[in-house]
């Protein structure tokens, strides 16, 4: 992998190593990062951790999200390639950010640099993103970005969403609306 560090005012985005599983392990081990992620389960120690980084999150286009002032772990981000709306050369970005950080504007700040780095580097003509309706800290997220609603999948089932059924929200965003404002 080409080593690359996406800078923002408060943040550091780069590449994942298995020296940041102990880190990684702290943040995910809440069950409700991964319900919330399309219903990954949560690693049950460091080692679960590293095997993760290891075969899932050690991948060009995903990164660990890092306080510049600090150092600190955050969260993590992601490009995905295969993005399950729109055609195939769309892009679609995931992200989650630990609980003891939420509320300060981290996820949108590392959403915005990916969809810079999806537009101008990757060239993507679209950028999509999703979440369930029910999770309302990630629909601001991505109104906050500037993605415009798309439409619902609906009635899907997980069972790692308490048996209930929910809708997934798709949110898109287009180059020229983008490049119009940035
Ligand atoms: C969604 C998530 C990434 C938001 O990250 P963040 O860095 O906290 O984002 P923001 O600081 O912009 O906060 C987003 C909204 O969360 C809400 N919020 C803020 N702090 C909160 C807290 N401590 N508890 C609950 N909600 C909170 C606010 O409504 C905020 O919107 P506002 O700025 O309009 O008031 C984070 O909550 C998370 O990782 N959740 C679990 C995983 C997940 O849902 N990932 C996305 C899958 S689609």
């Amino acid at each position: 992998m080409t080593e690359r560090k996406i800078e923002t005012p408060r943040l550091i985005l780069s590449h994942w190593t298995e020296a940041d599983a102990e880190e990684e392990f702290e943040l995910a081990k809440d069950p409700y990062i991964g319900k919330m992620c399309g219903g990954w389960h949560a690693p049950e120690d460091p080692e679960q951790a590293r095997e993760t980084i290891r075969t899932v999150l050690m991948k060009e286009e995903c990164y660990q999200i890092r306080l510049k002032e600090s150092g600190e772990l955050l969260g993590c981000c992601e490009i995905m390639h295969q993005s399950r709306h729109g055609s195939p050369q769309d892009l679609e970005i995931g992200y989650w950010i630990g609980r003891p950080y939420w509320g300060n504007g981290y996820a949108p700040e590392a959403v915005k640099a990916l969809v810079r780095r999806a537009f101008e580097d990757l060239d993507a003509d679209r950028v999509w993103c999703s979440c369930y309706d029910s999770n309302m800290q990630s629909r601001r997220v991505i109104e906050k970005c500037g993605f415009s609603y798309h439409h619902s999948n609906e009635n899907l089932f997980s069972e790692n969403l308490n048996s209930k059924n929910f809708n997934d929200l798709v949110y898109v965003m287009n180059y020229r609306d983008w490049a119009e404002k940035n």
